[in-house]
């Protein structure tokens, strides 16, 4: 029998991740995914179906010592995925002239800089035919930002994507697949109950999209159907 492809999805203690966890378990992968505490999750209720094909780890990515901790927890192994999925909205309503300095550093570390900090700690984990992703938004993206609304959370992600795109750029040539996924606005604690779409109509869509994309080498934004998003 092959080997199962492995992924490590951070960020999966409930919502869009522990969803990412499940599908890819679902579809017979090998499953390494993070919770922050030492509280039981969702993910937790997942790892005892899940025929000990999930290993639950811990970090919080905005603690340096928590990643350097999993990333020697995890030195030798290999990841055809890595999903950085971990992110915030914090009083996402206000404009910016309201959103205040701890509130907008907050959502810029653990949305930005946070992802990042793990993309570059960890991707030497990520083989050549393997996929290095970051869940972005929508809401991203600068040219369709017509609308307005959740400023500093899309400054976030903007900023996110940008940084993405300077790993990119100093990775030109590198064969790994590169992904900013938006997942449409979802019914999560963060997406709220008004939200277009189930997770169930977002997250296989996502992963479908990230498994059409194996092999393919450079960094596209795009969203849970597969399509291009704008920068
Ligand atoms: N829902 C949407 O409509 C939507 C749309 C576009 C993009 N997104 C993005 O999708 C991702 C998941 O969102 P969601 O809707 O599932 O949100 P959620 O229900 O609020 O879940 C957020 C997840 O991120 C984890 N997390 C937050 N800060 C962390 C940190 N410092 N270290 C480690 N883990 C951390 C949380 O862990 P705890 O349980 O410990 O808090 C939780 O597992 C986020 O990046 C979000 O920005 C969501």
């Amino acid at each position: 029998m092959p080997t199962p492809s492995t992924a490590l999805i951070i960020g999966a203690s409930r919502g869009l991740g522990l969803a990412l966890a499940a599908e890819y378990l679902k579809r017979g992968w090998h499953v390494v995914a993070t919770v922050r505490g030492n509280r039981p999750t969702p993910l937790h209720d997942l790892a005892a179906t899940a025929g000990g094909r999930l290993e639950i780890a811990r970090v919080d990515i905005d603690i340096a010592h928590d990643v350097a901790a999993l990333r020697r927890q995890l030195n030798g192994r290999r990841f055809d995925l890595l999903f950085v999925n971990a992110g915030i909205a914090l009083q996402p309503e206000l404009p910016i002239g309201k959103v205040g300095t701890e509130d907008f550093i907050r959502m810029m570390v653990t949305n930005a800089l946070s992802p990042m900090r793990v993309i570059e700690s960890f991707e030497s984990l990520v083989p050549p035919d393997g996929a290095i992703a970051a869940m972005s938004s929508e809401l991203g993206s600068v040219g369709d930002n017509v609308d307005g609304g959740w400023e500093a959370y899309r400054a976030s992600k903007a900023a996110l994507n940008t940084l993405m795109r300077s790993f990119a750029a100093r990775h030109a040539g590198d064969p790994r697949t590169l992904l900013l996924i938006a997942p449409g606005w979802v019914r999560t604690d963060m997406g709220g109950p008004d939200a277009l779409l189930s997770i169930e109509e977002s997250i296989p869509r996502v992963v479908d999209t990230v498994s059409a994309q194996a092999g393919k080498a450079g960094l596209r934004y795009l969203d849970y159907r597969g399509q291009v998003v704008p920068w």
